[in-house]
């Protein structure tokens, strides 16, 4: 059975095809990364027109290299929420055209559950486990148990891939933040700063805004010159070659963005992995599921990976590809639910705000991250 997915819920336009929900025969991305740069976030409107232009060669491309005829397609997944609603609606409408038109089953799919999702290609998924995803746009911690999902705790504030962009933009280190602060991380203590954690009402809940504070008060007490680069500078640390620019700074500055970086992914990270781990020992559950842009991190997979050896957990971490938005994962949801008998039809609608799980309160998640306009 063939499954082409269909994912544009942000700046990434991608399609994939599935054989038999396990084997990856094509996964064909175009990014609008680098248009955004220069904006230091997603702009919504460049990402859906860049959706809009890239669509169809990326559906072409997927079905080149998979070497399957769109006649032979079986099944069409496409994300329909959460996201940008215009790039959603890129994705929806071509996929029931598509569908239309060569007559074969549509199922609308959950991104974030995708993200999820994509670590049981090749492998069993566990009756139980808690669920972490940490992206740019939402931070939260679920259970699936009995084949669905609850939530159980999630950001308050920013999602924690929106606060590596924002202390990245703070030491003007250029967008997006994550790959550059774990990449600098590497070369710095992370002893050198605290920084308080936080106090959420939910047990399960993040937040994010206090240390991204934190950070921006530290520079401008210490190191205001970081904030206050002259134009030529900035604009070549902003377009992602952070570390080769801070070659040429003076060594003090370099060795303070090494410890401030190591230090708030330390800070950070940790925070994220005891609450993970807090949340299988209250569920009494020993497997711990990871998707999500930020589910790249070396030290949040590194600490994942300690803990869960330590107590014996059973741990999912998606392989580098699937970290990133990508169509595999939409595919691989929409097989899956289309199994379990799942159909959409063409009223289906694009949902910017549709939640993986209702929780305690039938929480909405908050916010749109770096998925909106960016503030700091
Ligand atoms: O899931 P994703 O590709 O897009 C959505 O937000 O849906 O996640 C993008 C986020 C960005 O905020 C980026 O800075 C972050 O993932 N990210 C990382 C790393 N790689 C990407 N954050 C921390 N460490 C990384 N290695
Ligand atoms: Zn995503």
């Amino acid at each position: 059975m063939y499954t082409l997915g269909i994912e544009t819920s942000c700046d990434e336009t991608a399609c994939a095809v599935l054989k038999n929900g396990d084997d990856i025969l094509a996964n064909v991305i175009s990014s609008s990364l680098a248009k955004h740069k220069p904006f230091g976030g997603v702009v919504p409107e460049i990402a859906s027109r860049h959706c809009l232009e890239a669509i169809d060669l990326v559906y072409e491309e997927a079905l080149k290299r998979s070497k399957v005829k769109p006649n032979q397609i079986d099944l069409i997944a496409v994300t329909r929420g959460p996201g940008l609603i215009g790039s959603i609606f890129v994705g929806v409408s071509f996929a029931k055209a598509l569908s239309f038109s060569l007559d074969v089953p549509l199922v609308g799919v959950n991104h974030i559950e995708a993200h999820l999702e994509a670590n049981f290609i090749g492998r069993k998924k566990p009756s139980k486990f808690i669920g972490l995803i940490v992206s740019g746009g939402h931070t939260s911690l679920v259970k699936w148990r009995n084949g669905r999902y609850q939530l159980l705790g999630e950001t308050v504030d920013d999602a924690i891939g929106e606060a590596y962009d924002k202390v990245a933009k703070i030491l003007s280190l250029g967008y997006p933040g994550g790959p550059v602060i774990d990449q600098l991380a590497r070369q710095g203590n992370p002893k050198v700063f605290s920084f308080t954690k936080p106090k959420q009402e939910g047990k399960f809940d993040f937040s994010f805004s206090g240390i991204k504070t934190a950070v921006l008060n530290l520079v401008e007490r210490e190191k205001p010159s970081l904030r206050g680069v002259p134009k030529g500078r900035r604009s070549n640390l902003g377009l992602g070659i952070a570390s080769a620019s801070l070659e040429s700074s003076p060594r003090n500055d370099r060795s303070f963005v090494h410890n401030l970086c190591a230090s708030f992914q330390e800070a950070v990270m940790g925070w994220v992995v005891q609450k993970t781990i807090l949340a299988c020992e209250q569920e009494k559950i020993k497997s711990i599921v990871v998707g999500g842009g930020v589910s790249a991190n070396s030290r949040l997979r590194e600490l994942l990976q300690e803990q869960s050896h330590i107590r014996g957990f059973q741990l999912f971490l998606p392989s580098f590809e699937l970290t990133t938005d990508n169509a595999v994962m939409t595919a691989r949801l929409g097989y899956v639910l289309y199994r379990k008998g799942e159909r959409s039809d063409l009223q289906m609608a694009a949902d910017p705000s549709l939640t993986i799980a209702s929780g305690p309160m039938g929480r909405r998640p908050r916010g749109e991250g770096s998925h909106g306009t960016f503030k700091q």
